[in-house]
């Protein structure tokens, strides 16, 4: 390496990290220089097990040979077509093939860059959608407290979660939330879906007696929030949400960024759950997280409602300059091959039970005040230090990664969630090194 490019690599500030503690890391930094399947190699040369697949997009492990191979092709043979008014062949093959995955009637596929850009495009295509039916009434967008919809002011606005939303002004207007589905009191240590809490869906009503059905465009929802810290729907909440939808006329949305691609050991959470909304938000594992994609599929009789008007008229003004770029769609179709032939798209129901088994043998672990699980998701919720809250989980994450070991923290709850590649005996290395980091903090 030349002098010049070490000084610039040892210069740490110009980078302003996002959601970071800049100053705690510029201090003390953690650089991972390489991976490979289940593990990243620090630049200290130290292995650390990966239990969260970067960051919940890793499905497929990391740096596998298909998908490095496509990518490499793919930048030599076409690097870049516009994606306004031309195409290119691996964009309807990508499109084709997710919409014969996902469930009927979700048939079309717009293509972003990220979970945000999906989920600002699902939001958008829902307002216009209601006004080309002739609803142009319904300009109101209903999220949930808690939950996580990237950082777009679409998706801090229908996203409940404060830090994400209190500095930001006023965001979008006309947005309501549904109180969030957690219950501790009666959920705590629940195994999977918990029993109660299926009346939670009635707060739409509540919305919709205050505002007027009349004034709703769409509800947004994670099936399994995520970000927020893993909370798990009760039995029988999607449904009754998607039936007070219908009745309504509004426009259900299920943002599947991190629930898509496998995560509950089906393709989609919509499978799992058996409840279809009207669009689905993906990105993350749609490209094993190897080149920034996103994906927005909806239901045909969505797509077929802007199919009016003079031909050569553009008939949705939306898009971005990298909407199904040649390489991440080169990286999709890999992806969505080693998906195939590893059966890692229903692999996670396979090893849910030992998953979920793993997970709650840490019942006993101090400050432990709840452990959830659904698929291959995990999380353990820890109580908070007194005055400090975030730091007794930050201390637990820096002493995973002392230990070899990637986890996630959000509040003071641990989030999981490995790729989809994992083996039982690396299942039992994370929940042992968790035991140990859980015993050795604060
Ligand atoms: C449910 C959900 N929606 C949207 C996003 C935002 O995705 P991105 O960071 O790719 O913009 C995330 C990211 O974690 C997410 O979990």
């Amino acid at each position: 390496m030349s002098g010049a490019a070490s000084t610039h690599t040892n210069n740490l500030e110009a980078f302003w990290m996002p959601y970071t503690a800049n100053r705690q890391f510029k201090q003390n930094p953690r650089m991972f220089v390489g991976a490979k399947d289940m593990h990243y190699t620090t630049s200290d040369g130290r292995q650390v097990l990966d239990a969260t697949a970067g960051l919940w997009c890793c499905n497929a492990g990391h740096s596998r040979p298909k998908i490095v191979e496509a990518v490499q092709n793919q930048v030599a043979e076409l690097d870049y077509a516009p994606a306004f008014q031309m195409g290119h062949p691996k964009a309807f093959e990508l499109a084709a093939r997710l919409a014969a995955m996902a469930p009927s009637p979700l048939d079309h596929v717009f293509f972003t860059n990220s979970g945000s850009e999906s989920v600002d495009t699902a939001l958008k295509i829902a307002l216009a959608y209601q006004r080309a039916i002739g609803q142009g009434t319904r300009t109101r967008l209903i999220g949930r407290e808690r939950g996580y919809h990237g950082t777009g002011f679409g998706g801090i606005s229908v996203g409940g979660i404060v830090a994400n939303r209190r500095t930001f002004g006023t965001m979008l207007t006309g947005v309501d939330h549904m109180r969030h589905t957690h219950d501790p009191e009666r959920n705590a240590f629940t195994r999977g879906m918990p029993e109660s809490g299926a009346e939670y869906a009635e707060d739409l009503i509540r919305i919709i007696q205050l505002h007027d059905a009349s004034t709703i465009a769409a509800v947004i929802v994670e099936p399994v929030a995520g970000s927020t810290g893993v909370l798990i729907p009760p039995k029988g909440y999607l449904e009754r949400l998607r039936k007070i939808c219908d009745d309504n006329g509004i426009l259900l949305i299920f943002d599947e960024v991190i629930t898509g691609f496998g995560r509950l050991g089906s393709p989609f959470a919509t499978d799992y759950f058996g409840v279809t909304p009207d669009l689905v938000t993906t990105a993350k594992g749609l490209t094993s997280g190897v080149i920034p994609m996103g994906a927005v599929l909806c239901a045909a009789k969505i797509y077929d409602a802007f199919m009016n008007g003079p031909d050569h008229m553009i008939e949705l003004f939306h898009g971005y300059t990298y909407s199904a770029h040649p390489i991440a769609c080169a990286a999709a179709l890999a992806t969505l091959d080693t998906y195939d032939e590893e059966g890692l798209l229903t692999r996670a129901a396979d090893l849910a039970q030992y998953w979920e088994d793993g997970l709650h043998s840490l019942k006993d672990c101090p400050n432990v005040i709840d452990i959830r699980n659904l698929g291959l998701i995990g999380a353990i919720e820890l109580s908070p230090i007194a005055g400090e809250p975030t730091k007794r989980a930050f201390a637990a994450f820096l002493k995973a990664y002392e230990d070899g070991l990637l986890i996630r923290t959000t509040g003071d709850i641990i989030a999981l969630s490995p790729p989809l590649i994992i083996s039982k005996a690396e299942i039992d290395e994370i929940f042992d090194k968790l035991r140990k980091v859980l015993t050795s903090i604060d």
